[in-house]
């Protein structure tokens, strides 16, 4: 049994105070690898953001869980190393069950995600409520993301076709009877690369896919019902077309990707959204790079040779992110 303040980590809950009341919103990466999570610290530091590291179950399967406790504990160190502490928050992404989010919890997760939102309302309430009355008691004060309304495409091992709005009329319910610290709702956004179906978009004169506007009007629902309360958007990848190209360019092929421009992502983040979910751009990154020194230095074999790169390209994307989209530089 670990307490995450023996990491040095920190949970979310003056991170989410700060940012509500100050109109930006932390950036919520998810890692699975030494590479990704050097990259976010050092752009985290150099930007000095607060940034909460976000572990899928499934990068829980890939990389151990008593390694990824040990990189987190080992990146705060880094971060200290670099020159400047920024509080860093280790994050359980859609938690599926009870048994999980304590096995995180008692590992050194400073908070977790239970991720209900596909069951019937009443359901979602009770287990959402069960992780939060565990990880509140705590020694050290564990945070608790819930969720309602269900976001296309797919959360981890569950999947959905359709996306189900968030329903403000049902926020005050949930959030009181749960008592969760923060909400993920769905206004729009979905997970991976391909956000939107073509035929949901329009094009422009490149014939590059246009989105739709995300659900504004149910975000300023939502936030008159819950004033100040801490919003938390997911499957807000960008999918920046240049790496789109790069990956066609050097073989590979990610037909009708698209995903939320950054203008309406900084606009959520001005409002009561104060925690932004990012994966896929990093996977997109990593993959364009890698993919370019593959088949432009046939020769090379070293991976560090070519994960380095891929971390370098990473680390500025999340840099850009900081400054530009997310307006969390400079609040840590
Ligand atoms: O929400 C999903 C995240 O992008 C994590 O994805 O389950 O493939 O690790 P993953
Ligand atoms: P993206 O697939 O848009 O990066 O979303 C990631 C996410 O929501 C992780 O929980
Ligand atoms: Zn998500």
């Amino acid at each position: 049994m670990t307490s995450y303040t023996e990491l040095g980590l920190v949970n979310t809950k003056k991170l989410f105070e700060k940012a509500v009341s100050g109109g930006y919103a932390i950036p919520a990466y998810n890692f699975n690898n030494m590479e990704q999570i050097q990259a976010i610290i050092q752009a985290c530091v150099e930007t000095k953001s607060p940034v909460i590291l976000q572990v899928s179950s499934g990068a829980r399967k890939y990389a151990n869980q008593h390694i990824l406790k040990n990189m987190a504990k080992g990146v705060v160190e880094y971060a200290h190393e670099l020159g400047y502490d920024i509080p860093i928050v280790l994050h359980l992404d859609h938690g599926d069950s009870f048994e999980l989010c304590k096995d995180c919890i008692e590992t050194g997760f400073s908070s977790v995600m239970i991720d209900g939102s596909h069951l019937p309302y009443d359901e979602n309430v009770a287990l959402t409520r069960k992780v939060v009355d565990f990880a509140h008691s705590q020694k050290d004060y564990v945070t608790v993301e819930g969720e309602l309304g269900v976001l296309a495409g797919v959360e981890d091992d569950v999947s959905s076709e359709h996306s189900h709005y968030t329903q403000p009329s049902e926020v005050i319910d949930f959030v009181s009877k749960t008592k969760v610290d923060s909400l993920a709702i769905s206004i729009g956004t979905s997970h991976g690369r391909a956000k939107f179906k073509p035929e949901q978009c329009t094009r422009d004169a490149n014939g590059i896919l246009i989105p739709p506007e995300l659900r504004f009007d149910i975000l300023k629902e939502i936030e008159e019902k819950l004033p100040g309360f801490p919003i938390v958007l997911h499957g807000s990848s960008s999918v920046p077309i240049e790496y789109v190209h790069m990956i066609e360019k050097f073989g590979g092929k990610l037909t009708d990707s698209v995903g939320i421009p950054e203008e309406q992502l900084r606009k959520a983040a001005k409002s009561a959204v104060c925690k932004i979910n990012i994966d896929s751009d990093g996977r997109l990154a990593m993959t364009a790079i890698i993919r370019k020194i593959l088949v432009e230095k046939p020769e090379e074999f070293d991976p560090r040779k070519i994960l380095g790169p891929a971390r370098d390209e990473l680390k500025k994307l999340y840099s850009h992110k900081n400054q530009n989209v997310l307006g969390s530089a400079g609040k840590a």
